[in-house]
């Protein structure tokens, strides 16, 4: 019998809440469960959701109720003023915190997932290495030897012979070949002419996608859900994929060191990252709670090679499917390397690309406006999100308790009217470059794809440099044309990428 009456309050509450409902463009807030159906109802295509609310409601900021005592209740933000408060300003008050450190378990102690004493350790030590005199010529020259062994050789094949390339999957393997060169000094070669399928990348890709869903139930469900063992099988054994293959590279760096005459002090020029994290653990310098040196190398390591590996791959693909739709801005582009990088050059040597791209990369002001104009639309990694320590006020008047999730969606604020003006949705480089033909500045928190204020993406210069230097080199050589009836579309994810990769035929130009 209370049964029964229990049951007939809800149905009457439902039935009262959906007549009430929110007519304002927020989701319903249910009684017991809260939005959370609106939140499954449009898991799907969560960023487009986010759009939609925010411009239903003509606010920037929105409270997310979960269900009743799940702890789910998040504030969902695109206003630049509270990313500023939240990321730069009030930088004490929101950490990563245990809900994301339990969520993103498989980072272990690595810089992703780590706050204070230990975040400051590994950003001194990445900052040593990223903010090296040398970094920036030794990491050009790499990605310039890659892509001249192997992109161009294969690109020109594949134009040669008239066949289908999937560019999305090229540029994978590309840049995770780049990532681990630039931090091992070791090309594991994942780009060659057979394009065999990696294992190892769609490992990556099965781990995000659980962690991506678990920032849409409260984490007692899916701790419950991991409790019976739910997916748990496929989801250890990618993670221990990832593991091996992150084991087997430090493996490799123990035996060359071995190996490895001491240098003299002298000799040293540039030790890579995975070095200089090897030297801590020998001279027992890491931070005392890794007590296990190599554990500790491994977790450093796999965030590094996260970050690096597959977010510049996702905006070259961008990239180039807006150049696809927008051939005008191809051309300009093609005009503008054409002018700078051969016209304009005084030296006789003109296949010399390197030289030249290094000499003249900051007057490719157009060809920047193109990558940013991808990036606003299609930010790699579409959002990010911090926990609050004390309860706090945001600009926009939002109260903030203590131990609240605070979730900036970079997708939706590169696309909102009130942010970025009515042609929002349009792909315009000209937005960033002044009347007098300079790069136009936008502050970090406006355009926030690789985050603000100190916690501010480390590989941030070199991906712009890398996304630059492969367009540059392929829109002078080719066109791509996309192969008919096939869908290009966002996959729903930790990063932005395409869901049925990009195939495309490459045409000599
Ligand atoms: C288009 C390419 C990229 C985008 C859009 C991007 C975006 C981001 C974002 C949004 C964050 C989070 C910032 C925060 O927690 O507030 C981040 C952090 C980070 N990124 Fe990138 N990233 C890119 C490429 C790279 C590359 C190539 C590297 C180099 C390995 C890199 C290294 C890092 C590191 C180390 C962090 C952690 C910073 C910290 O927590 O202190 N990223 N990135």
């Amino acid at each position: 019998m209370t049964y029964l009456v229990i049951f007939t309050l809800l149905i009457c509450l439902f039935i009262f809440c959906y007549f009430f409902r929110n007519k304002n463009g927020i989701p319903t807030n249910w009684p017991l469960v809260g939005m959370l159906p609106a939140l499954f109802q449009n898991f799907h295509r969560i960023n487009e959701f986010f759009i939609e609310i925010m411009e239903k409601s003509s606010e920037l900021t929105f409270l997310f109720k979960g269900p009743w005592f799940s702890n789910m209740n998040v504030i969902v933000t695109v206003d630049p003023s509270n990313v500023h408060h939240v990321l730069s300003k009030s930088f004490g008050n929101y950490v990563k915190g245990p809900k994301f450190n339990e969520i993103f378990e498989y980072l272990g102690d690595g810089i992703f997932n780590s706050d204070s004493s230990l975040w400051q350790y590994h950003r001194r030590l990445a900052h040593s290495f990223f903010g090296h005199p040398k970094f920036n010529s030794i990491f050009m020259k790499k990605i310039w030897e890659e892509m001249e062994s192997r992109l161009i050789p294969l690109l020109n094949n594949v134009s040669k012979h008239g066949v289908e390339i999937d560019l999305y999957d090229t540029f994978k393997r590309f840049t995770f070949d780049n990532v681990c060169n630039i931090l091992l000094d070791y090309d594991p070669k994942f780009l060659s002419l057979d394009l065999s399928p990696i294992p190892l990348f769609q490992a990556v890709n099965d781990v995000e996608e659980v962690i991506f869903r678990r920032h849409a139930m409260p984490t007692s469900m899916w701790k419950f859900m991991r409790w019976l063992g739910v997916g748990e099988e496929k989801y250890q054994k990618d993670c221990q994929m990832i593991y091996d293959f992150t084991n087997k590279m430090i493996a490799m760096k123990r035996a060359e060191r071995k190996l490895d005459n001491p240098k003299e002090e002298s000799e040293v020029i540039f030790d890579n990252l995975l070095t200089i994290y090897m030297n801590e653990v020998e001279n027992h310098t890491t931070p005392t709670n890794s007590s296990n040196g190599d554990e500790f190398l491994k977790d450093a390591f796999l965030n590094f090679f996260i970050a690096g590996g597959d977010t510049t791959s996702v905006a070259l693909s961008w990239l180039f499917y807006l150049l696809t739709k927008n051939p005008h801005v191809t051309n300009k582009i093609r005009e503008e390397l054409n002018a700078i990088m051969v016209e304009r050059d005084d030296d006789d040597n003109n296949d010399d690309f390197l030289r030249k791209f290094t000499k003249h990369k900051n007057e490719l002001v157009y060809l920047h406006g193109a990558v940013c104009e991808t990036l606003r639309l299609y930010p790699s990694v579409p959002f990010n999100h911090k926990n609050s320590i004390e309860s706090d006020i945001l600009p926009s008047g939002h109260r903030i308790k203590p131990n609240m999730q605070i979730i900036f969606n970079m997708y939706a604020q590169g696309r909102m009217k009130s942010i970025w003006g009515d042609d929002c949705n349009e792909f315009k480089p000209e937005r960033w470059i002044t009347e007098r033909g300079n790069i136009k500045f936008e502050p970090s928190y406006k355009f926030s794809v690789f985050g603000a204020g100190p916690r501010i993406c480390q590989g941030k210069d070199m991906a712009l440099t890398q996304i630059k230097i492969v367009a540059a080199a392929i829109i002078q050589r080719y066109d791509i044309e996309v192969v008919q009836g096939h869908q290009v579309v966002p996959d729903v994810s930790l990063k932005l990428q395409m869901k049925h990769g990009f195939k495309v035929k490459i045409v000599r130009c």
